[in-house]
């Protein structure tokens, strides 16, 4: 992936200082209002009946909370949260090895759970359904099957779109939440927030357009927040301004509707080499040098939710709303 100042993945730089700006409590997290309701009922539940919580699916574009959340989830349930990832898992020893060493209500989080390989998925069935593990001792024909109890533990998925997950997998979730992009507001609320822990001053028209350019997503708001404070200090401001912040986005290209080169790349590659679409997702990628998958998890949600493109059984196409945006004509059909 080409590097991008409003990548919404997670980078090096980002992994320790994110997590001391990751909320701890459902009531710090800002936004995502609906997620956040539902998981509470379910929580206080649980806790009620003394059970653990039912398997978690987390799913939505990158940086929308989706680990944080998971880790909520622990924190609010009182119990010790696990975390690995689906391309980390690459044999079903390894998951058997990771479920046998949880303990009673334990959370444990698969990050792009879509992503485990099918053999270790397998395991996974009968671990979320009866809390056991099938275990397979020997080979050839002294191989025999034996059967282990866990202790009840509740799963946490992530993924990018619930609609990569096969679907005996999906459906041993009992709870899929969908994260959306955050509003304004609570990414305004998300600066300010992340502001104070850095102890540093921001007006609140500064905090305002970093929440409008970050593409509805917390983790864009925190990284473009902390390239904004490093201009506003070396000019010595004392309380990060509206000047400073517009013309730091504007170095670090990111345009006032939040889009960045790639976007612009994406969206002017489809209006000047395919006259505005409709063109194949796979012949776009091949132009402009990603692959299908990433701009389809990660530059083409936005891009839809802003409706600066429409997908359509053809391919994808340009809006007229998109050439508005870069003061063009909307071409002849
Ligand atoms: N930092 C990053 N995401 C957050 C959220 N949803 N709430 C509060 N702080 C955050």
């Amino acid at each position: 992936m080409q590097e991008r100042m409003i990548s919404s993945e997670l980078q090096e730089e980002d992994t320790s200082i994110e997590l001391s700006l990751r909320p701890t409590t459902l009531k710090q997290y800002i936004g995502q209002h609906k997620a956040k309701s539902n998981l509470g009922i379910f929580i206080e539940a649980a806790k009620l009946r003394n059970e653990s919580l039912d398997h978690v699916l987390l799913y939505g574009p990158p940086g929308l909370g989706k680990t944080t959340l998971a880790s909520i989830i622990a924190n609010e349930m009182d119990v010790q949260f696990r975390t690995t990832s689906g391309p980390a898992i690459e044999r079903a020893g390894d998951l058997a090895a990771i479920l046998s060493s949880l303990e009673a209500g334990d959370v444990l989080f698969i990050d792009e759970i879509h992503r485990l390989p099918r053999s270790v998925e397998e395991i996974l069935y009968p671990a979320m359904e009866d809390f056991c593990l099938d275990i397979v001792i020997g080979s050839g024909s002294s191989a025999r099957s034996v059967r282990l109890d866990l202790p009840p533990f509740t799963l946490v998925g992530a993924t990018t779109r619930a609609g990569l997950l096969t679907a005996p997998l999906r459906d041993r979730f009992g709870v899929l939440s969908r994260l959306e992009f955050y509003e304004t507001k609570d990414l305004c609320s998300i600066v300010e927030r992340t502001s104070e822990i850095f102890d540093v001053l921001i007006q609140s028209d500064a905090a305002v357009e970093i929440a409008r350019r970050s593409r509805g997503t917390p983790r864009i708001a925190n990284r473009l927040l902390k390239r904004v404070r490093d201009i506003s200090q070396v000019r010595g401001e004392e309380e990060i301004s509206l000047a400073t912040t517009k013309s730091a986005l504007e170095m670090l290209q990111v345009d006032p509707a939040g889009l960045d080169h790639i976007d612009h790349k994406f969206l002017i590659t489809i209006m000047d080499g395919f006259n505005g679409g409709p063109v194949g997702l796979d012949t776009i990628a091949a132009t402009i040098g990603e692959e299908s998958q990433t701009i389809e998890d990660v530059y083409e949600p936005f891009l839809l939710q802003m409706g600066f493109i429409q997908r359509t059984p053809r391919g994808r196409q340009v809006t007229p709303k998109a050439y508005e945006h870069f003061n063009r004509e909307v071409p002849e059909a």
